[in-house]
């Protein structure tokens, strides 16, 4: 069977041959400087002193060297499908002299972990990416995460209800361009996105990077599930979750985009 496009999207984003040396510790900067505002929400939870926690989606594994660097963490795993992600986050390691975090590259459901966590986070619509991929994606997915937490772990999500593209695109024949342009530290100028939904009612988002220097054109394309906080909370319910909160922000106002929102519960 042919694999869901989700698996291999991000095969070629961070791909270290586009960054020289002095660009990619611009970039490795930036990308923490940007986890601060995650480093404040998980320093509001009751963890331990140095907890041990899973990322799901890691990409770049910005935000496990930041807890890191921290002080905060015992030990980081975090499991990223991408090559080219997995190969950055190695330089980054390096970057960073971390010790205590391991880069697996690999799609979540082979990865068997040997020892349960104190957190497992998926930041930026990771969970979203991942339930479309088969039908019962989903239901794999709340189990792997059930089974590889502690009793009274924590697990966070960052989620997109999608509420005001999938109200555009009922206005819009089912069809929304947009573009966004990149900050000065990134090798990419803009992103333009066509987004519609798909025969599942899922959201098919097709993103063209366009480069800084040669205006080279590097498209790739994803399918995401969206969930409103409801649905995922009574999915949450469902899989056995307790304490289930809802934040709109991570620090404060608007540091998420627009029907963003991080949803958190324990085992
Ligand atoms: C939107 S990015 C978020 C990356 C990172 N969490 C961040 O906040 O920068 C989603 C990431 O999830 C990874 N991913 C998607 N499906 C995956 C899977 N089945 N197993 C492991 N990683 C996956 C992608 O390769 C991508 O790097």
């Amino acid at each position: 069977m042919k694999e869901h496009l989700n698996l291999s999207a991000y095969n070629n984003i961070e791909d270290l041959k586009n960054f020289t040396e002095e660009q990619f510790c611009n970039y490795c900067d930036d990308k923490l400087a940007s986890c601060e505002k995650h480093l404040h929400f998980i320093n509001n939870l009751t963890l331990p002193k140095n907890f041990n926690i899973c990322e799901i989606g890691s990409g770049n594994s910005k935000l496990l060297y930041q807890l890191e660097l921290h002080k905060k963490i015992n030990k980081g795993i975090g499991i990223e499908i991408s090559q080219s992600r997995y190969n950055f986050a190695e330089k980054f390691k390096s970057y960073v002299k971390s010790q205590k975090v391991e880069n697996i590259n690999k799609n979540i459901f082979d990865v068997t972990p040997d020892e349960k966590f104190d957190l497992i986070i998926a930041v930026d619509i990771v969970l979203q990416l991942i339930t479309p991929i088969s039908a019962d994606a989903e239901s794999k997915l709340m189990t792997w995460i059930y089974q590889n937490l502690k009793e009274d772990g924590y697990i966070i999500l960052e989620l997109w209800s999608f509420s005001s593209i999938l109200k555009k695109l009922s206005l819009t024949e089912n069809s929304l361009c947009t573009w966004e342009e990149f900050p000065a530290s990134d090798p990419f100028k803009y992103i333009l996105s066509n987004i519609s939904l798909d025969k599942d009612n899922n959201i098919s988002w097709k993103k063209k990077f366009i480069k800084k220097d040669s205006y080279e054109e590097s498209v790739f394309n994803n399918i995401l599930k969206p969930y409103t906080k409801e649905q995922m909370s009574n999915l949450l319910s469902k899989y056995g979750f307790k304490n289930i909160e809802i934040f709109d922000f991570w620090k404060e106002k608007n540091d998420c985009i627009q029907d963003e929102y991080i949803i958190i519960a324990k085992k």
